[in-house]
């Protein structure tokens, strides 16, 4: 059994980018530009969006934060988001979701434009990835992709079982490993909520990507023998053993599970630290695109 070091490859993978930047600073003379727009002060929100913000500092990108109270109307945020689609100073932004009620999220996420769009959330981008055509691919599925790559796993004519349809990682993901390529050609099965006999499916499984959301939900006798099993759950429980009073549990319950796999990742330090990384990427995509003047 390995465990995937999500910590080191996105570390890898940051080095790298950092590199990029400054080969792109001397040609361009600048830097990607992502903004983020947060609204409201959800505690989980603030500190993703603050995270990816220090992270655009260490690899030398320019970052916007534009803070809106919980009450901002739809109508300003959509102002907002279409000054920032003409922007030409801003390669890629972000809406951290959730967004209170009264807000239209998804009206919210079609108005990103598409070139701009690094969380790769638009239709036209879910559905310019599902035909095969360049697009922004979200970054927890897009952050899986990369670590399957970097530990040279086999993906080809493997069982690959999805747990979860979301459309920010189940159905992408399910989209990616089916593709023509590598990482990819995989069977794929997605399974959710009124899957009959589950444990069935999971125990065919060469491949287990848990992305459900139920803490340790995927036990040691659902899964197969050598099994590849990526767990994108990040759960906060009540916990004595730490000083925040809380720990991330993943969907699958690593202690019985890893024994039985052949690479596994770990909750923390495995698909969550890929995630950040692949929003850096797109948004180092998206200023390439922009300082090439290439229309995606
Ligand atoms: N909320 C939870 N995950 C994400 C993400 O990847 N992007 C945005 N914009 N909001 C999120």
């Amino acid at each position: 059994m390995q465990i995937i070091d999500g910590k080191k490859i996105a570390e890898l993978i940051k080095t790298e980018i950092a590199q990029e930047v400054k080969e792109l600073i001397t040609r361009y003379g600048k830097a990607p530009h992502l903004a983020a727009i947060l609204v409201g002060e959800d505690g989980g929100s603030v500190t993703y969006v603050n995270h990816k913000v220090k992270t655009c500092n260490e690899l030398g990108f320019e970052s916007t934060l534009i803070n809106y109270p919980s009450n901002v109307s739809e109508t300003e945020l959509l102002n907002k988001i279409e000054e920032l689609n003409n922007n030409t100073d801003i390669h890629g932004f972000i809406v951290q979701l959730p967004l209170p009620n009264h807000i239209d999220e998804q009206k919210i996420i079609e108005a990103v434009s598409v070139s701009k769009d690094v969380d790769g959330f638009n239709p036209l981008n879910v559905g310019r990835m599902s035909i095969g055509l360049p697009a922004f691919i979200s970054a927890t599925p897009q952050g899986i992709i990369f670590l399957l790559e970097r530990y040279n796993i086999e993906t080809a004519g493997k069982n690959c079982i999805i747990l979860g349809r979301s459309n920010i990682v189940g159905k992408p993901m399910a989209t990616l490993m089916a593709r023509k390529g590598y990482p990819g050609n995989s069977t794929v099965t997605i399974c959710h909520s009124n899957t009959k006999d589950l444990k069935e499916h999971t125990l065919k499984a060469d491949i287990i990507i848990a992305a459900l959301g139920k803490p340790e939900f995927v036990t040691a006798d659902m899964v197969k023998e050598g099994a590849v099993v990526i767990d994108v759950g990040t759960t906060r429980v009540i916990s004595q053993e730490t000083k925040t009073g809380w720990k991330l549990k993943g969907d699958v319950k690593f202690d019985e599970v890893a024994p039985k796999t052949s690479y596994i990742t770990p909750v923390p330090g495995g698909v969550g630290p890929m995630t950040i990384v692949s929003l850096m990427k797109n948004t180092l995509i998206a200023a390439k695109n922009a300082f090439t003047s290439n229309v995606r």
